[in-house]
């Protein structure tokens, strides 16, 4: 067995990889803005000008102009050669280096031979389309210039059984390399081959190398299918790749990407400056084209066909981005219309106009739901209420969830109360699981005596941590500056902390002025709630700090550490009670030995962050 090194082994360890994880095995790096910053250490400096992009997986020091890759910044921290930073990352990331290498070279061979016939056949599409009147004027008709044919290199496939074949036989390729590359068929009969695309304008699609690596055609006349693509090849599957995103990569600054249907939306927007989309490629939306977008954007819209094909897409793109973490943004289109058709109609203002309008995951659920049901009507009513409860649920943010409580509320004449044990209904509280909604505080409750908030019982280091953070940030709008990327105000698990805690990231957030927050105001707001324990609101309200403001910064430090320490501990219990709970079964199904593992595997992860923080 030897070592294999090849392009693919480079480019898998690059897209496994995160940057910041591994950068942060090293320094420690703060988030700020889109990037993370720390000390450089590559060079000496007090002030952090090292800086990592996630989203481009590159890193770059402005003090001394070091940057690269994953790969370079191994290379330079640990002293090692290309090969052996590529083996010490491989190990890392439990990537196999040791294969077969006959087998391998063989691969990354007829990979090589499927590109060349791809850029092969590119060209001449390319050649046929400037050639012929037909596709040139169906082109212009949809007011797509020369300037624009060659930035997306699109082209023509002669209406004609073997003109691709020809071509290529032409040029020394063997037809059965012709096929792989999915550009030819055998004919039904066995015998001889015939041309896939036919009487078709072709859009080449290409990675972000730059490759071609499958077609795209657009049926000219009524043929059916409208749209055909490749078939999945060596190098091509549909559910990895989205069309256009090698242009965003190479034109916008990735800020924000736009996810729509079709080739020619992405086209139409592109030659009308909006040069940030990408589309999928005739397949539904996939989780690792959701990866993909996560990867090359920061901001996610969705902008899909207002039909009702397109409203059903747009509901699993939503759910596919949102297990990625991303909370994508939804762009409405007028009813019946794309992207392309709105843009022709509107042009560049009009569509960034209803960019800046996009609706977030709740107000799109609201929007879509109230074009289904009739709300004039009880029973829809009753519908739509249910419908939008099972969505309240899943936010996090009890203010968040208050917020759209209201709306509802006033959108139905529902009374808020019902909605929201609607929305209560199914969080039983069976002693073991949090209820999500004890962060609600009487504030934003209109009944009292309907949600009980649900005191947890921390340790009491964390407790003192929770007090001493808010102290401190209520003392002074830096450490609040400095906080606020590490921990959010749900983190803050005592009833008390939690409500004084949404007070104040709120006065923050809300008053960019605000240097301190006035602890009268505080009290004021508190003393209407009941329930509330003021001997910890003293606590964290009465004295004074006798601390250096340097230490301050350490101690902050430590805090945020002890939080996290104890929620990652309080995880753990939740996890082995649930495994316990397993084992204690006397019949264990299939589902049962299946979350009994994926259980062990979480616990299993859960020590390894455990024990970095001992
Ligand atoms: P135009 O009619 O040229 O404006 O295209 P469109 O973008 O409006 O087309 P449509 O909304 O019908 O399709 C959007 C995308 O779905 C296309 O770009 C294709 O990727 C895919 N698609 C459409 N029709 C077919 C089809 O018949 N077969 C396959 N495989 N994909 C299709
Ligand atoms: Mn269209």
């Amino acid at each position: 067995m030897s070592i294999v090194v090849n392009d693919e082994i480079i480019e898998k360890i690059r897209d496994s990889s995160e940057l910041v994880n591994i950068v942060s095995g090293y320094l420690s790096l703060k988030k700020m803005g889109s990037n993370y910053v720390g000390l450089c250490p590559f060079h000496n400096e007090k002030t952090p000008s090292f800086t990592v992009s996630e989203t481009k997986q590159l890193y770059h020091c402005f003090g001394c102009g070091e940057g690269g890759d994953v790969i370079s910044f191994i290379m330079k921290i640990e002293n090692l050669s290309f090969i052996e930073a590529i083996k010490f990352l491989a190990d890392k990331l439990g990537i196999p280096l040791e294969e077969n290498k006959k087998v391998d070279e063989k691969l990354v061979l007829e990979k090589e031979k499927i590109y060349r016939i791809n850029i092969e056949a590119a060209r001449f599409y390319y050649y046929n389309l400037i050639n012929n009147e037909k596709p040139i004027r169906y082109l212009e008709n949809r007011k797509i210039s020369r300037k624009v044919i060659n930035q997306f290199g699109l082209g023509y496939s002669l209406n004609r059984w073997d003109g691709i074949y020809k071509y290529l036989k032409s040029k020394g390729y063997d037809e059965k390399d012709i096929e792989k590359a999915g550009l030819i068929g055998k004919k039904k009969d066995g015998i001889g081959y015939y041309d896939k695309f036919r009487n078709r304008i072709m859009f080449p699609i290409i990675d972000i190398k730059g490759r071609v690596v499958g077609f795209g055609g657009r049926a000219l006349d009524n043929d059916m299918p409208k749209y055909l693509n490749s078939q999945d090849t060596l190098v091509f599957s549909k559910g990895n790749i989205l069309y256009g995103l090698n242009l965003v990569k190479k034109h916008s600054d990735r800020k924000k990407i736009i996810l729509v249907e079709g080739y020619m939306d992405v086209i139409s927007l592109f030659k009308n400056g909006i040069n940030y989309s990408v589309a999928s490629l005739g397949t539904a939306f996939t989780q690792n084209q959701g990866k993909l977008l996560k990867r090359y954007g920061e901001e996610i819209y969705i902008c899909y066909d207002s039909d009702k094909a397109g409203i059903n897409a747009t509901n699993k793109a939503l759910n596919i981005l949102k297990n990625e973490g991303i909370q994508p943004k939804v762009i409405v289109l007028p009813s019946g219309q794309d992207p392309d058709d709105f843009i022709k109609n509107n042009g560049p203002n009009g569509f960034e106009m209803l960019l800046d309008k996009a609706l977030n995951y709740m107000d799109y659920k609201i929007f879509i739901n109230k074009q289904k049901y009739d709300l004039s009507k009880a029973e829809d009513k009753i519908k739509f209420t249910k419908e939008i409860a099972k969505n309240l649920r899943e936010l996090k943010s009890p203010i968040e969830k208050d917020v759209y409580i209201d709306k509802i509320a006033e959108d139905t004449g529902i009374s808020k109360e019902a909605i929201r044990n609607e929305t209560l209904g199914v969080n039983h509280n069976n002693g073991k699981t949090i209820y999500e909604d004890k962060y609600i505080n009487n504030k934003y409750r209109d009944n009292k005596n309907k949600i009980m908030p649900i005191k947890i019982v921390l340790e009491s280091a964390h407790l003192t941590a929770e007090k001493t953070l808010l102290k401190l940030i209520i003392e002074d709008k830096k450490y609040y500056n400095k906080i606020k990327n590490q921990l959010t105000k749900e983190d803050f698990l005592n009833y008390e902390c939690n409500i004084i805690a949404n007070i104040v990231f709120d006065e923050y957030s809300n008053n960019p002025e605000l240097i301190k927050i006035d602890s009268q105001s505080i009290l004021e707001r508190l003393k209407d709630e009941d329930n509330i324990d003021f001997l910890i609101v003293n606590e964290i309200m009465d004295k004074k700090f006798d601390f250096l403001p340097e230490d301050k910064e350490k101690l902050m430090e430590d805090l945020v550490g002890t939080i996290k320490y104890s929620k990652l501990k309080m995880k753990r219990r939740e996890i082995t009670e649930k495994i316990q709970e397993i084992e204690s079964k006397k019949d264990k199904n299939e589902g049962d030995v299946r979350k009994f593992k994926s259980l062990c595997l979480e616990l299993t992860e859960l020590d390894k962050k455990i024990k970095s923080y001992i």
